[in-house]
């Protein structure tokens, strides 16, 4: 049998039926550094890793002459926590979980545009206290989202499911930035630069892949080219923004607000950034509903039973 590491606990049918086919270990805690990965990649045949896990070149590196594994088959459509360059070279193949979990992670955009806008967090927090006076005409005023323009940054999948749900659900005009021309079967405007989508976006939403290609693709000059009343919500990868140029921004009040599900450092949290009330801050819940994650382990175990029967992992992207 070969042997088959699951990084973190995940859907109980998923790791059952890994266990009639593969010789299972599930690791209990937490992710792997880079020293754990490459004991990982030495120690098992394939790998059902994820988000946080650091199968960096690195730990390609260290495990080199023991390499045992043949098939990394994540957890998550990100995968910029792996060196798929190296894991290639390596001989070894890379999956990612596409599809399943488009629909939930562009509704937690939707969640962020609505509670960051409607600053469901503050007026939640203070019911929450004891010290809500009641209905007030003037309290808690937020910002309209129906009938306004959201700028889509990436109109891969997830940046076109948003942008539906914006102009179908809240009849919103929609822009969007993309690297390359985007034919999409929507109303849809795509704008020659990030620049401008920024400017004319009241409701920016970041839905780009990370990695080195869009690291800090949102800087101090983009967000310096937002309106003043204009939100800014990120479901991509901390990285693609810079974390102190948009703390900087929401602190000067240069922008009205941010509504976030990742970060640089995740799972560490800038404390200003928590101190600021006109953000929205969610612990990376993108894909967490119960039916997405499981769709998720399974799609992620098929690509590893794929390969162990010699085939192309169907979601392989190496
Ligand atoms: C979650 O962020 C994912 O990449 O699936």
């Amino acid at each position: 049998m070969k042997k088959l590491l699951i990084t973190r606990p995940i859907a109980e049918p998923v790791v059952a039926q890994a266990e009639t086919l593969f010789d299972v270990t599930v690791h209990e805690d937490g992710a792997l550094d880079v020293a754990a990965a490459a004991q990982a990649l030495a120690d098992y045949d394939a790998i059902l890793p994820t988000l946080g896990d650091q199968f960096s070149a690195q730990a390609f590196q260290s495990a080199s002459e023991k390499l045992r594994c043949g098939m990394l088959g994540n957890f998550g459509v990100g995968y910029n926590h792996i060196d798929v360059v190296a894991a290639k070279a390596a001989g070894v193949d890379v999956s990612n979980t596409p599809d399943v979990l488009t629909d939930a992670t562009a509704d937690i955009g939707m969640t962020l545009i609505l509670a960051t806008a409607r600053r469901a967090g503050e007026g939640e927090r203070l019911v929450r206290s004891g010290e809500w006076g009641g209905f007030g005409p003037k309290a808690l005023l937020g910002t309209h989202v129906t009938g306004k323009t959201v700028g889509i940054v990436g109109m891969g999948r997830i940046g076109q499911a948003v942008a539906h749900r914006c102009h179908y659900g809240f009849g919103m005009r929609v822009v969007f930035f993309n690297r390359s021309a985007k034919e999409v079967t929507m109303p849809a405007e795509q704008l020659p630069t990030l620049t401008a989508v920024m400017q004319e976006a009241d409701f920016v939403v970041v839905t780009t892949p990370g990695g080195a290609e869009t690291t800090h693709l949102i800087n101090a000059e983009a967000l310096a080219a937002m309106k003043p009343t204009g939100i800014f919500v990120n479901i991509s990868r901390g990285e693609v923004v810079d974390e102190p140029a948009l703390i900087k921004a929401l602190v000067d009040e240069q922008i009205a607000g941010a509504g976030l599900d990742v970060y640089e450092a995740e799972p560490h949290v800038p404390e200003t950034l928590r101190a600021l009330d006109n953000c929205v801050l969610l612990p990376h819940l993108g894909s967490a509903t119960v039916e997405t994650r499981q769709a998720m382990g399974q799609m992620a175990l098929d690509n590893i039973i794929a390969w162990s029967k010699g085939e192309k992992p169907p979601q392989s992207v190496t």
